[in-house]
């Protein structure tokens, strides 16, 4: 699976390794990450750190079977590759050849980004790649990111989505999707080919999307 960075998460990775921790086989799991920021692990804005103190410092994990985006790298383009490398090893390629992925949980943001897919950035155009170094020009930084590709190849695909702050963003998406406008937004462009997408919102972030 690869986990969603961001904030929203947190508390769902705090219960599954709390009131849910005994009901998963940890073992099991091979762990990923959707995306990184160009900071070192222990860094208060880490994608790794934040799931490593709610979940994956706290549930017997294989830590040979979890993988961080090196994004803070000195050469995130040769790191991206090495990160794609594993995940095409660790991870059996469906038909049409890229690695799939069995969950990927996203978040989404203000502006209908996902992962480090940013609206305007150059890694929405990659057809080839799993993971790729992108530059952010609208956060001066940059980020790793699993590309449309390997999102899109995935089981199961679920949206994360809580707080008011996103009814508005759901409700533009929800207006986009009906208008079959599926490429206005990064978040409405992960459509799995062979897998599902479920958005699982509370009340807040369903909100305007349901006349709330
Ligand atoms: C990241 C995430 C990003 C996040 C959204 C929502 O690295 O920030 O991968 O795509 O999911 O920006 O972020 P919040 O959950 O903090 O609202």
């Amino acid at each position: 699976m690869a986990l969603s960075g961001g904030s929203t998460p947190r508390r769902l990775y705090e219960l599954l390794a709390s009131e849910y921790a005994g009901q998963i086989d940890w073992t099991a799991l091979e762990v990923f990450f959707g995306d990184e920021r160009a900071v070192p692990s222990d860094h208060p804005d880490s994608n790794f750190r934040m799931a490593s103190e709610a979940l994956l410092d706290r549930v017997p994990l294989d830590r040979e079977r979890l993988h961080r985006m090196p994004a803070d790298s000195g050469d995130p383009v040769a790191a991206a590759a090495a990160y794609e490398s594993v995940l095409r090893e660790r991870v059996a390629s469906g038909p049409d050849g890229f690695p799939a992925l069995d969950l990927v949980w996203l978040g989404i943001g203000d502006d209908g980004h996902t992962a480090s897919l940013f609206p305007g950035t150059e890694a929405l155009e990659e057809r080839r790649a799993c993971v790729v170094a992108n530059e952010v020009p609208q956060l001066g930084t940059w980020r790793m990111t699993l590309t449309f590709p390997a999102l899109c190849a995935a089981r199961r695909v679920q949206f994360l989505v809580t707080g008011a702050s996103k009814a508005r963003i759901v409700e533009a998406i929800e207006r986009a999707r009906s208008s079959g406008d599926l490429e206005r937004y990064p978040a409405t462009r992960v459509v799995p080919r062979e897998g599902e997408v479920e958005w699982l919102l509370d009340r807040a972030a369903a909100g305007k999307a349901r006349g709330g």
